[in-house]
């Protein structure tokens, strides 16, 4: 199956962090008529970054060579709306997008702390049109695709408003521009985020995915093969996300009309999710004093996988196998990282093969959950086939997990000046791009994250990002139960008083169009009839 990696925009089918750009400038604007609105959108369209292979070698122009800047367009609703989109083709976009984040918040949990009225400014009202992403090898590089920007909205006389109302350090309300970037340590960017732990491992492998075939294991849909090779699992239907394009129901999924204006295309979530890095260092300290694992295993219980290494917690199940697979993780990374510049086949070999060993596994030899609970982050978000295993009405693994998964393309933001407190402005832009919002992001969100029937864990909440409430003495209720196992050789461990630890702090649904879209929609040539 080939798809035409051309008209696709670049950020649905690559990470950028994982081709060296470990920063990026988030940039949104207010769109006040639709001239100047098609104006700016026919001047940023030779700029997007398509989905093409990137070749390393290429020279610095050639259309394959990796650009020094990416950049990246989507639209809000009324974004799409001021552009002048028909109204008979605005009616067919999915209720969720035109609502818009605000307005889900009771399903997405936003309450308390995380509800609209405490986001940043820029969110408050239903301002925001359009998105513009710059990914970049350095600052530099963004700040000069961000002039080149600049130079566009300057042209429009008005028509186009760069937003600015992002809170930043120091108690900063009004910033210009979202800033995000991969955590440094001794000047080498980690794929880490606040709490520590590694970041950027599951990823979905789906038909028209680039990157190395081994990513298949762990990242396609499970096939009750042996999980650690490829037999075990098959790439994921492209359609679950880019509109136009088979999905795992082996239809075309529904999309907005006309069809030209959808194919290709998808839509994304952007959040901008507050750790509270303080709270959660000082719950771990607490509770894994008490925990007979200690402090590490129990953290790596929260998420399924352990904090340096991000080795799965159900297969390296104590603190020594992990311990082991770290420090050849790290041997391996220290290698790659030396040869960066032209890497041997065998570094590349022997990184490869350890990356494959951290997404190779599947909870049919964990199901009571004494390895990584059942409520763990990943488990939840991934079940991998978990929740039909040992269920004869099921033959196909992964049935109900195949339609949730989602393509995760954010990066951390802030920094984190006393690792005692929660207040700062630093966590997670935690982009999600899916070809339905309600299906896969909502949906995960709603009953995963904040709820756990599914795991019949009653109403338990993710540990790590559940919106954990406040009983009438204002204590923290959050719950996890981590199981034990059957012939009682480990016994139950019970998390209670789990404060929250992830709040929102903005964010709203997007619509990514294709090349294609994107010149009709600069040329007012969106014809529904
Ligand atoms: C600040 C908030 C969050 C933190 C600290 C966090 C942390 C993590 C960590 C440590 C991992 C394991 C590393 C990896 O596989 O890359 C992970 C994986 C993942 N997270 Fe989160 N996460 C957050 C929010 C979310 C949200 C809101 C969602 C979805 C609604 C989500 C979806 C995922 C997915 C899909 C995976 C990969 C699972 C897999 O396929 O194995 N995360 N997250």
């Amino acid at each position: 199956m080939s798809i035409d990696l051309q008209d696709i925009q670049g950020n649905i089918v690559k990470g950028y962090a994982q081709y060296d750009y470990p920063k990026a400038r988030y940039v949104f604007y207010h769109i006040r008529n639709e001239v100047a609105g098609r104006a700016f959108v026919k001047g940023i369209a030779p700029l997007v970054t398509t989905g093409i292979p990137w070749n390393k070698k290429a020279k610095p122009n050639a259309a394959d060579a990796p650009p020094p800047a990416t950049t990246n367009i989507a639209f809000t609703y009324m974004g799409l709306k001021m552009l002048g989109v028909p109204r008979k083709s605005l009616q067919t976009f999915p209720e969720e997008f035109v609502m818009g984040m605000k307005l889900r918040k009771d399903i997405l949990g936003d309450d308390g702390p995380s509800d609209p009225r405490h986001w940043d400014r820029i969110w408050r009202d239903t301002s925001v049109h359009l998105w513009i992403s710059i990914n970049g090898r350095d600052p530099a590089s963004i700040e000069t695709r961000y002039q080149e920007i600049s130079h566009l909205v300057a042209e429009s006389d008005g028509g186009i408003i760069q937003l600015s109302g992002h809170h930043g350090p120091d108690g900063s309300t009004d910033l210009p521009y979202q800033s995000a970037s991969l955590i440094y340590k001794n000047g080498i960017p980690q794929a880490r985020e606040h709490f520590g732990y590694r970041d950027g491992i599951g990823e979905p492998y789906f038909m028209a995915s680039s990157g190395h075939p081994n990513r298949v294991i762990g990242g396609g849909k499970p096939t009750r093969g042996d999980p650690a090779t490829r037999k075990g699992w098959e790439p994921l239907e492209t359609g679950e996300f880019i509109l136009g394009h088979r999905d795992e129901a082996f239809e075309t999924p529904i999309a907005p009309q006309p069809p030209l204006l959808a194919f290709n295309g998808t839509f994304m979530v952007y959040r901008k999710l507050h750790e509270n890095v303080g709270s959660f260092n000082r719950y771990l300290d607490t509770v894994g004093e008490n925990y007979p694992g200690g402090k590490e295993l129990l953290a790596a219980k929260f998420s399924g996988r352990w904090r340096s290494s991000g080795a799965p917690v159900t297969r390296f199940p104590t603190n020594a196998t992990a311990e082991t697979f770290e420090f050849q993780l790290n041997e391996a990374e220290a290698r790659l990282y030396a040869e960066r510049e032209n890497p041997s086949k065998e570094a590349k070999e022997a990184y490869v093969a350890l990356r494959t060993q951290m997404a190779a596994f599947d909870y049919n030899h964990d199901l009571e959950g004494s390895r990584c609970p059942l409520g763990a982050h990943i488990r939840r978000i991934n079940p991998r086939g978990a929740l039909e295993h040992g269920k004869e009405a099921f033959n196909t693994p992964g049935a109900l997990t195949n339609r949730r998964r989602i393509l995760r393309r954010g990066l951390p933001y802030g920094e984190v000046a006393d690792d005692s407190r929660d207040d700062g402005d630093h966590g997670i832009i935690f982009i999600a791009i899916n070809a339905s919002i309600s299906r896969q992001f909502e949906f995960v969100q709603q009953q995963w994250i904040n709820y756990g029937n599914d795991f019949k864990l009653a109403n338990d909440k993710d540990p790590l990002t559940g919106n954990h409430g406040v009983d009438s003495n204002q204590q923290p209720t959050g719950r996890m139960i981590l199981q034990g196992n059957s012939t009682a050789t480990e016994n139950p461990f019970f998390c209670a008083g789990i404060p929250r630890f992830v709040e929102t702090r903005g964010g709203d649904y997007f619509f990514i169009p294709s090349l294609t879209a994107l010149h009709m929609l600069s040329n007012g040539t969106v014809d529904p009839t």
